[in-house]
């Protein structure tokens, strides 16, 4: 397991200089310019100084990283679309706000003590550490290698549902003080859309956001489609730019790398072969851990689900996914699910089955249980991130 993991390692830094990005789109696609201004900045997303910030348009993806016990919520799943965002920054000297605005036919507030009817809400949430050498976290809340803040905002009736976490991944949160926070979500019933404006200082004690390029991701829940915890809709990486900050071409080159994605309206010349990556897909034994598009033999709950891995990932996660699975490790919260129900402990429980753990901890260091695909050429690693790009729906949730 050590060997493999240090062969990965070369293979990351043997790919960096080999990259050749198309800067030009991801700068178009990819990248929110941030306003600066010099007075104060304002949370009410009518304030006339919101309306000179440029718009960028993000897709935010249906996502399942929990399966729900839910039969309502799951055959809603199939049927999901992509929810579109319009998002804006505007920073000063002190402060950063980021805007977002959405569609929602029916806003849902949660009334106080229910446990079947949910609550519209909103996340952004930026890597605690990012740069130069620096790989992106899981974008659904993080790794233990990349810790995340997350600022949510929730419509629950009679309070202010704001809260912000440091978070290690799903189900490993740290709430944190939200003094200096300021996140406002407000329904405008003649457009049937939502907006909220989170407001906080460029740096803090968790996060420096003074740079030229800040990743960044969007989440949102519907909470008529019985959305809530990991059944949402989410967006890959995005990425601030301010221009006041120097930009640093090594990160832009990494982070652009393998673009364009399925959502741009140009397309131009991918970094592979998605049909070959396909075939690559079986061949390599990814359909016996994954299920993805009409790859759904794998048993359920064995690795993450890759249906929306197209929409949410960044290319170069994809490829850092495939030949370095260490770096990123994610979590598995549907283990509980899966016992060994022939099999109870001493105590008549029945324990979890490991079938279903996604790492095993060797000297108390976590390794992913998927192998890393060094051994593949180059081109067939591009192949298949072509392949995964295109993975964006869930028609074939059962
Ligand atoms: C032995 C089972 C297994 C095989 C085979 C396997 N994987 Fe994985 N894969 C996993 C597990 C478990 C994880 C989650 C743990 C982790 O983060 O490494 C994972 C994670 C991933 C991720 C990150 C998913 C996310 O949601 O961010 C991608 C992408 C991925 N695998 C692609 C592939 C591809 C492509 C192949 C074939 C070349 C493959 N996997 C083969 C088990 C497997």
């Amino acid at each position: 397991m050590k060997k493999t993991l240090k062969a990965a390692v070369i293979g990351v830094t043997a790919f960096f200089v080999s990259a050749n990005a198309t800067t030009d789109g991801f700068f178009k696609y990819e990248v929110i310019d941030a306003l600066q201004i010099n007075e104060e900045i304002s949370t009410n997303p009518n304030n006339p100084l919101w309306e000179k910030a440029k718009s960028t348009e993000v897709t935010l993806y249906p996502q399942v990283s929990v399966r729900l016990n839910d039969k309502k919520a799951n055959e809603l799943i199939p049927k999901k679309e992509a929810v579109k965002a319009q998002v804006k920054a505007i920073y000063n000297d002190k402060n950063i706000a980021v805007y977002i605005k959405w569609k929602d036919n029916t806003p849902s507030v949660q009334p106080p003590f229910t446990t079947n009817q949910f609550a519209d809400g909103v996340s952004i949430e930026f890597p605690n550490k990012f740069g130069k050498g620096i790989t992106l976290p899981y974008v659904g809340m993080g790794d233990e290698n990349h810790p995340v803040t997350v600022y949510l905002q929730k419509n629950v009736a009679g309070r202010d549902y704001q809260k912000v976490f440091v978070s290690k991944g799903f189900g490993s949160l740290t709430e944190v003080d939200t003094k200096n926070v300021d996140i406002v979500m407000t329904y405008d019933e003649k457009n049937k859309e939502w907006t909220a404006v989170f407001k906080r200082p460029l740096t803090d004690e968790y996060t420096d956001l003074k740079a030229g390029l800040v990743p960044i991701a969007f989440a949102v829940w519907d909470g008529n489609q019985y959305e809530r915890d990991g059944n949402k809709s989410l967006s890959r990486w995005k990425f601030i730019r301010l221009n006041k900050f120097e930009l640093d071409k090594d990160y832009v080159e990494y982070v652009s790398w393998g673009v364009p994605y399925v959502d741009w309206p140009e397309k131009g010349e991918d970094i592979g072969d998605p049909e070959n990556g396909k075939k690559l897909f079986q061949q390599n034994g990814c359909a016996a851990c994954h299920r993805a598009a009409e790859f759904q033999t794998a048993p359920l709950g064995m690795a993450p689900d890759l249906s929306d891995i197209g929409g949410i990932a960044n290319a170069i996660y994809l490829k850092e996914s495939i030949i370095n699975p260490n770096d990123v490790i994610i979590r598995n919260l549907n283990i509980n699910r899966h016992y060994m129900k022939t099999n109870p402990d001493r105590f008549k429980a029945y324990p979890n089955n490991s079938m279903y753990e996604w790492y095993i901890k060797t000297d108390g260091k976590k390794q992913s249980k998927m192998p890393a695909f060094t051994h593949l050429q180059e081109q067939d690693i591009n192949d298949l991130v072509a392949y995964l790009k295109t993975l964006v729906d869930w028609k074939n949730f059962k």
